[in-house]
């Protein structure tokens, strides 16, 4: 306020000082003790109304808008002042976590207008935005602090108000553009989970046969199908649920799908503590437009838990589930992927029609993957590949996660990947079975080791055998 509100006060205080004082300058019966009093009425009186005035002043001379951190263009007010540069030495950070079954925490950072004010000019005319948030009032629904932007500007700019908001839209929607914006849940709200990214080729992920295809094909057929299903009175959506043993591309394979259909993904993992049956279908109930809801993990609904653990952390049950799978039907399509690692711990009654409609297995690598692989490391080492693929496609498989890890460790040297490929499947056969003794022993929950240098084959093997 002080910038702006400082040179306005002073404009019009200004004139009308230099009112008052011609007209008691010309009146004859002004004496001096008389006019002393007089001013000091007068002062003492300015200096009352004075707050009042300013507000008066600020309110006539100003025009605010106000946006909070419920409304989604809060988002794009923030990234379009970052963008435009006003005072941007102050930033804040925002840290995002996203956590996978594996172990595996992916971190993103973005950067954001500190909260304080900042200037910047738009169109010639200046705006004061600033960004607020209430220390004591929490938003019930997300749990985060709230927030909000207030910009400010002369009241003859307000017109620009429209105009910025929706510049600061386009830009937020260009930068989505070949993007697949990820929502993860936080509480009862979707909450975009860092910053949008690029589409992954849908090549990118090798499965085994024609899995893909298929997949590509049915949601493609579904995607295109409305009339179809409006007309029998069916309820718009399909359920998929894709399982095997972990690092195999289950997750991958599905955001590659969505980035290749341009959709977004809304996660939802069915371990979250504290995701309840009530969120869930809350949730639902406000999926943003166009987006492949992922369930992770839903053998979780179906465990059933220590009922010491029951009571401090509240998990989404059976029923929960299916009421979300069934829930009223909405308007718009709902596709709805499915993982697991575990298809024997689901109750039948999950894969009726309706539910799940697709199942698929999606399981180690076999010889063809392994290759493919290869060959995406090493663009045109046909023969090591080939080489590669012969060893690494007899049992025990490994996870295409696995072999990805191990081929990083050669980059730079294929025949060296072929050359050790042996001994990593040996790792992998001893760490198996290794494995197979501990959780027979129920002692599943060993520490993993990390070791640099040494035996990195057998350390790898090792390591990605427990995850
Ligand atoms: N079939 C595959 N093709 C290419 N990369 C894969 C494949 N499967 C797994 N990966 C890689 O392994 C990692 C873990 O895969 P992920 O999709 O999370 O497995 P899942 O969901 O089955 O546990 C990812 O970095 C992914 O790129
Ligand atoms: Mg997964």
């Amino acid at each position: 306020m002080v910038g702006l509100g400082g040179m306005a006060m002073g404009s019009e205080s200004g004139g009308m000082g230099a009112a008052a004082s011609g007209g008691l300058g010309g009146n004859p019966l002004f004496h001096a003790g008389f006019g002393l009093m007089l001013m000091g009425t007068g002062l003492a009186l300015a200096r009352n109304a004075g707050g009042k005035v300013f507000a008066e002043v600020q309110r006539r001379a100003f025009a605010t808008l106000e946006v909070t951190s419920k409304d989604p263009g809060y988002k794009w007010i923030l990234q379009w002042i970052r963008d435009r540069g006003g005072n941007s030495r102050h930033l804040s950070l925002e840290t995002k976590f996203r956590s996978f079954e594996n172990g595996r925490v992916e971190t993103e950072f973005t950067y954001v207008p500190a909260v304080g004010a900042h200037f910047l000019s738009y169109r010639g005319a200046w705006f004061k935005v600033t960004r607020a948030r209430e220390k004591e009032m929490v938003d019930l629904t997300s749990g985060s602090p709230w927030e909000s932007v207030v910009l400010t500007t002369r009241n003859r700019n307000r017109h620009l108000f429209g105009e910025l908001l929706n510049e600061a839209k386009q830009m937020s929607l260009k930068q989505e553009a070949g993007k697949t914006v990820i929502y993860t849940a936080l509480m009862t709200e979707w909450k975009v989970f860092g910053n949008p990214r690029r589409r992954r080729p849908l090549n990118s992920v090798m499965l085994a046969g024609t899995t893909a295809q298929k997949l590509v094909d049915d949601v493609t057929e579904f995607s295109s199908s409305a009339k179809w299903y409006v007309d029998r009175g069916i309820p718009f959506r399909r359920g998929y649920l894709l399982h095997g043993p972990p690092g195999c591309g289950k997750t991958s394979f599905i955001m590659a799908l969505a980035g290749h259909l341009e959709y977004n993904v809304c996660i939802l993992n069915l371990n979250d503590k504290g995701l309840t049956d009530d969120r869930l279908n809350h949730l639902m109930a406000v999926l943003p437009p166009h987006s492949i809801v992922l369930l992770e993990d839903i053998d979780a609904a179906f465990v059933k838990r220590d009922p010491r653990v029951e009571r401090y952390s509240q998990s989404v049950s059976f029923s929960g589930l299916l009421n979300m799978l069934d829930g009223a039907a909405s308007t718009e399509r709902r596709l709805v992927f499915m993982t697991t690692n575990h298809i024997e711990l689901l109750d039948p009654a999950l894969m009726r029609p309706g539910r799940v409609d697709v199942i698929e297995y999606i399981g180690q690598a076999s010889e063809d993957q392994a290759r493919n692989l290869f060959l995406k490391f090493f663009d045109n080492e046909t023969q090591l590949a080939a080489e590669f693929g012969k060893i690494m496609g007899s049992e025990p498989l490994a996870s295409m996660a696995q072999l990805q890890g191990y081929l990083m460790l050669y980059k730079k040297s294929p025949p060296g990947a072929v050359k050790y490929a042996p001994r990593f499947r040996d790792a992998l056969k001893s760490h198996a079975v290794e494995e197979a003794q501990s959780l027979k022993q129920g002692a599943s929950d060993e520490k993993e080791h990390t070791s640099t240098g040494g035996d990195d084959t057998a350390a790898l093997a090792k390591k990605t055998a427990v995850s």
